[in-house]
């Protein structure tokens, strides 16, 4: 049987990463967490599609059309966590598992961070772990979804 594959979806500024708020991000970049997610998925037997967006509609659409190639979606949707009806109702629609990553701590930070419109919708949330909360969601994921032998 074919490998599954976990869709790796990546909001606004996240492009931005090893530049953007050292403080609160970290030096790591985008580039180095794909590539962090590649060697977890190898291991687990699970295949990535790791994309990243500045414009809400393309989350929106890849999502929907998620449905029909991709077994689960890893989403850090960025500040439309904390606005964004639309990528949720996206999620849904999916009707996959959806996992949800933060690098920070979105609840230690400003209130209008703390409530996601995804959390509700998701099997998980993994927030304030940075990079490595991508390979944990990976991990995660990889056992909900990958076929049973
Ligand atoms: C973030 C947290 C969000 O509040 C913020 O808008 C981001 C990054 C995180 O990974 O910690 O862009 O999703």
């Amino acid at each position: 049987m074919a490998e599954a594959t976990i869709l790796v979806l990546n909001g606004p500024n996240l492009n931005m990463l090893g530049k953007r708020e050292p403080a609160i991000y970290g030096a790591t970049t985008l580039a180095d967490i794909e590539g962090m997610c590649r060697a977890e998925a190898a291991t687990r037997g699970v295949a990535i599609d790791f994309r990243q967006s500045n414009h809400e509609g393309d989350l929106v659409t890849w999502s929907q059309e998620a449905r029909e190639t991709h077994a689960g979606i890893i989403v850090n949707a960025g500040a439309l966590t904390h606005t964004s009806v639309a990528l949720r109702d996206a999620l849904l629609s999916s009707e996959l598992p959806v996992v949800e990553v933060h690098l920070s701590n979105i609840h230690a930070r400003e209130t209008f961070r703390h409530h996601s419109y995804i959390a509700p919708i998701a099997v998980g949330m993994i927030c304030g772990l940075g990079a490595k909360g991508y390979v944990l969601a990976i991990e995660a994921m990889a056992d909900i979804v990958r076929p049973t032998p």
